[in-house]
């Protein structure tokens, strides 16, 4: 099996799943031109979030790393009517590219983007009384997922889903002395094991994005 090989079948499942859509496009375009890198989800697993989502009746989503905004929008577009978004991001031209994405799918009143630190932002939004999001993605700096993980616990409603991507990152996750990375991994699953308050799994994923895996937990106390 080989990169080439996984990128075929994603755009596979793409042509016949994922139909191309003028503001997606529009994002991914936009974010390459402003030089953002490439590393938002897929197409195919934009709309996994988008699948997820709908499946809960999602009415309150947080994400944390919004980049240019392109599973921001997979994910605005599943919530249930009445819904919000909050998305959060540290760097302001991520932030800007993200504004003008969201605004051209039509998605503004949807979304809010907030600027800083995640580790900043989610006690605000906490000491706020946002709590009780339905769906928490958690796609930002990956040595942070550990305590994103612990934030996104406390402001998820029971029943709800905190999903959490790049946990494979090319099996680096086996490495107790990898990178950075690899460690943040490491302790997300050590958290997600002993917390009994979830039912908590991930997959290993190979695509276009290479390989890697999302972990997956639903609320349960
Ligand atoms: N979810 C996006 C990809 C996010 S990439 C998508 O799939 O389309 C990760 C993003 O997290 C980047 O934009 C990066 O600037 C942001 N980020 C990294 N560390 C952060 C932090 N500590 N707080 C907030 N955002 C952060
Ligand atoms: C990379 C991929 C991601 O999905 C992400 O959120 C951050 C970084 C990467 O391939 O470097
Ligand atoms: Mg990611």
């Amino acid at each position: 099996m080989t990169q080439d090989q996984w990128t075929a079948v994603d755009r596979y499942i793409t042509d016949q799943l994922v139909p191309s859509d003028a503001a997606l496009d529009a994002a991914l375009a936009s974010s390459a031109a402003n030089g953002l890198p490439a590393i938002n989800v897929a197409p195919n697993q934009g709309k996994l979030l988008e699948v997820l989502a709908r499946s809960i009746g999602a009415k309150r989503i947080l994400e944390v790393g919004t980049l240019g905004g392109y599973s921001t929008i997979w994910l605005a577009r599943a919530l249930a009517p009445g819904g919000k978004l909050i998305t959060l991001e540290y760097e302001r031209k991520h932030a800007e590219v993200a504004r003008v994405n969201i605004e051209r799918a039509g998605l503004t009143d949807l979304v809010e983007i907030r600027l800083g630190k995640a580790i900043d932002s989610l006690p605000r939004i906490a000491s706020e009384g946002g709590g009780a999001f339905d769906l928490v993605f958690i796609d930002a700096d990956k040595p942070g997922n550990a305590d994103y993980f612990a934030w996104a616990l406390k402001l998820t409603r029971v029943g709800g889903l905190i999903i959490v991507d790049n946990v494979v990152r090319n099996g680096d996750v086996l490495d107790p002395a990898g990178n950075a990375n690899a460690q943040g991994a490491r302790r997300l699953f050590e958290a997600m094991a002993k917390e009994p308050r979830v039912s908590a799994t991930a997959v290993q994923t190979v695509g276009s994005k290479g390989y890697d895996g999302f972990a997956i937990a639903v609320v349960i106390k």
